[in-house]
């Protein structure tokens, strides 16, 4: 009788854990992914938006509004240009032709923060939150 309760016992808990099993493994990405937007925001908010918004408009200082940015270049792209514009922009000619583009003469800088790949990652995830 014992044995049979300890049974019934395990068969009805066993399956309610592997079915909470990757709703929390899911939830935990989730959050990684959410810190990681935040962080993207903040960084977008400190350095970014001092020079681009965050519509299609162009800013007063020249630089392109940066709504739907990943439907103009893809995530590799992006990643190198936001490191080193200019460096880019040696060895790469949409690069170079953008930074012409600017009707004032202004060209986006290397930015220092923008040197680590886990900064660049977030605003990016950020920047495609921008449609
Ligand atoms: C000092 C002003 C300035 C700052 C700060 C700045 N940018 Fe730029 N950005 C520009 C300008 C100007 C351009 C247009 C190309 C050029 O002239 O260099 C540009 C172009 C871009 C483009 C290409 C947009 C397109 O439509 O093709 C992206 C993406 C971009 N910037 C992202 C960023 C991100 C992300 C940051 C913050 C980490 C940032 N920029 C900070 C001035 C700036």
């Amino acid at each position: 009788m014992k044995n049979k309760l300890i049974f019934l016992y395990a068969a009805l808990i066993i399956p309610c854990v592997v079915a909470a099993l990757p709703s929390a493994y899911a939830a935990s990405e989730e959050n990684n992914n959410t810190e990681q937007l935040k962080k993207g925001r903040a960084l977008f908010t400190q350095i970014c938006s001092r020079c681009h918004k965050t519509s299609y408009d162009e800013s007063i200082v020249g630089a392109p509004g940066l709504r739907d940015v990943l439907e103009r270049h893809d995530e590799a792209w992006l990643n190198n240009w936001i490191q080193g514009p200019e460096a880019f922009a040696k060895n790469d000619s949409a690069a170079k032709d953008l930074i012409e583009s600017n009707k004032f003469g202004l060209a986006m800088p290397t930015i220092p923060a923008m040197q680590s790949e886990e900064n660049r990652k977030a605003v990016i995830e950020y920047l495609k939150t921008l449609k």
